[in-house]
């Protein structure tokens, strides 16, 4: 979704900065994108419907070359269409003022008016050009633009970050924020704001993440924030030690693959040093629950949207099975706005690879309201679901830029198996022998994982993509612990591939999916050898007997044997087949979506994080 960068250097040219730092943000999402400069004392803004291409061409051949001070944002339209006037930033009526936002303003319906009827002129349909008019009325009674950015937002209700450029004789920066992230850091050369961590990198690695009520003035070389009181605070600044090369395309030819095979380091980076096998035990570090308040537990309610909506289903059952926690699931935007009935004993767990969605940020704060602890299983060091939450873990999958997430569900499931184990020891479910057992199971995944994309499986299931492009629909079923892949297999390939595919349990079949079942309708039946493959087995007969065709993904070797096509999968323990079994349902995906050209990096319509209902 939207991006925001800022930068305020001592002497040197802004715009290469501010277009860079677009670039590194083009992966979440957008359609349109701009840019404000100071020259001299004139606030200068170029923006364009469309990509960053469209604003080069827009920005000509360096006129603004010698400007210093600057915002940029990329817009994923909200209030109004993906148009050149609608894009940010957007300037008070005399253009002294100008500003970039992400969120949304719940007033401005109200906002709008009452400046309609002062004369103001608006020449956008968004939310965001009201700001700007406040703040240059806060301006006119003669405060700084901090107190003035303070004062305007007073008046505003909803959620956003943003940055502000003022010209004039005491040109400044400021950047403001409640709810949606935004990040500063300074060096002697300039100071650099954006609403990803990953845009600053190239900059610096102490990043600084703003509190919700704070407003930063930014210059070379300093940063000032106050909080929502107006009292001057310091943030404790974090250090981001992402590879700076790890949100590069390094010689991939797309994010999406590049991301696929990096899985088998994610999964040893999300177990290490979490993993102390001699004593069976599990160590999350950081602020865990103790043994005492994980036996407390009475109820886990799982919330998350999407891909982590799917790990927390495989979650489920790690927990139940593990752990023996009665748990459930909620899509973070169905739970927000029932009236939940939950315990004090209730462990909300929120899994979310940004730590920023914010249907699942608000399901959090909603399970926080009723008196449960909260557990953040998160990709972002800084996001406010980390900041917020009693606890977190980390999943350590490094920057995911695909927007079609596959990395990060890897790490989502390993960093939640470790929690069952956690909670299963703390509770007496587990045994220090079984838990062993199942850590060492965990182990002898990496290897397979990283078996699973290598160039004989790539080209598998390139080859089964091929035969099976045309087909008119997909259904996806599996049962069990790979239920949820099911769903997830048929989610990546809508996605990235826009064709039309649905998950289900395996067992709800007959009671109307296979109505579909023909010759052009391809089945994708997840298989392995644990408890329910004698079931499986009968589904994939009944599809069969349809004419319908089927490729079977798992390691059971009679499903296998019954299928038109196959892709084995290793045997794994029977928590850990999901981490295997998706991995070529993401391939096949892939090489389904490349064989019909689509953009497999910044598939249509969708945003990688969604910070808006
Ligand atoms: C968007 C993305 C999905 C992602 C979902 C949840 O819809 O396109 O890939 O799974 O948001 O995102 P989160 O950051 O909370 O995991």
């Amino acid at each position: 979704m939207c991006g925001i960068v800022g930068v305020y250097l001592r002497q040197d040219a802004c715009l290469p900065i501010l277009v860079a730092g677009l670039r590194v943000l083009e992966y979440r999402g957008y359609d349109s994108v701009g840019v404000g400069v100071l020259q001299g004392p004139e606030v200068v803004v170029r923006k364009r419907a469309g990509r960053i291409e469209e604003l080069e061409k827009a920005l000509g051949q360096g006129d603004l070359s010698d400007a210093s001070i600057g915002i940029g944002h990329s817009r994923w339209a909200t209030h109004g269409a993906p148009t050149d006037d609608n894009a940010h930033p957007h300037t008070d009526v005399a253009g002294r003022v100008a500003v970039v936002h992400n969120g949304i303003i719940e007033n401005y319906l109200e906002m709008r008016r009452e400046l309609e009827e002062k004369g103001v002129v608006l020449s956008s349909e968004t939310d965001t050009e009201i700001i700007a008019h406040l703040i240059a009325e806060e301006l006119d009674c003669g405060v700084a633009l901090d107190q003035a950015v303070h004062r305007a937002l007073g008046r505003l209700q909803g959620y956003y970050a943003l940055a502000v450029l003022i010209g004039g004789d005491r040109p400044q920066l400021v950047c403001a924020r409640k709810g949606p992230p935004i990040c500063v850091t300074a060096t002697e050369q300039g100071a650099f704001l954006a609403s990803d961590a990953l845009a600053l990198l190239p900059h610096g690695r102490e990043i600084v993440f703003l509190e919700d009520g704070d407003v930063a003035v930014l210059a070379p070389a300093s940063i000032t924030v106050r909080d929502a009181d107006g009292r001057v605070v310091e943030r404790p600044a974090r250090r981001i030690d992402w590879d700076a090369q790890a949100s590069d395309k390094g010689g991939w030819p797309h994010y999406m693959l590049k991301e696929i095979h990096e899985q088998a380091d994610v999964v040893g980076r999300c177990s290490k040093g979490r993993v102390n096998l001699a004593r069976g035990a599990v160590e999350l570090g950081g602020r865990g629950f103790t043994d005492h308040e994980l036996r407390k537990i009475a109820r886990v309610q799982f919330l998350a949207c999407g891909t982590a909506l799917h790990a927390a289903l495989v979650g489920r059952y790690m927990l139940e099975g593990l752990a023996g926690i009665a748990s459930d699931v909620d899509f973070a935007s169905e739970f927000r706005y029932r009236q939940p009935v939950l315990s004090p004993q209730t462990l909300a767990i929120g899994v979310s690879q940004s730590g920023e969605t914010a249907d699942t940020l608000a399901a959090l704060r909603l399970a926080k309201e009723l008196g449960c602890s909260q557990l953040a299983i998160c990709n972002s060091i800084g996001s406010s679901m980390v900041r917020e939450a009693d606890s977190s873990i980390l999943i350590e999958a490094g920057p995911e830029i695909g927007v079609a997430s596959t990395k990060a569900f890897i790490g989502m499931l390993v960093a939640v198996y470790l929690f069952a184990i956690r909670a299963g020891r703390a509770r007496g479910v587990l045994s220090e022998k079984a838990a062993r057992g199942r850590l060492e199971e965990l182990h002898k995944v990496r290897p397979y994982v990283e078996r699973l994309y290598g160039e004989d499986m790539s080209a598998r299931v390139e080859g089964l993509a091929r035969r099976h492009v045309k087909a008119k629909g997909f259904l996806f079923i599996g049962r069990g612990v790979n239920y949820p892949i099911a769903l997830e297999g048929a989610l990546k390939l809508k996605e990235i591939s826009y064709k039309h595919a649905e998950g289900y349990p395996a067992g709800e079949m007959k009671h109307g999916p296979i109505a579909m079942i023909e010759p052009e309708m391809t089945t994708v039946v997840l298989a392995s050898n644990d408890a329910v493959a004698s079931k499986v087995r009968q589904n994939i007969e009944q599809v069969r007997a349809r004419g319908g065709p089927v490729i079977c993904v798992g390691s059971d070797a009679e499903s296998m044997a019954v299928a038109d096509e196959a892709v084995e999968v290793p045997e794994v323990g029977p928590w850990l087949s999901p981490l295997l079994n998706v991995i070529p349902l993401q391939l096949f995906s892939y090489f389904i979506a490349r064989e019909l050209g689509c953009d497999i990096d910044k598939p249509r319509n969708l945003a990688k994080s969604v910070t808006v209902e």
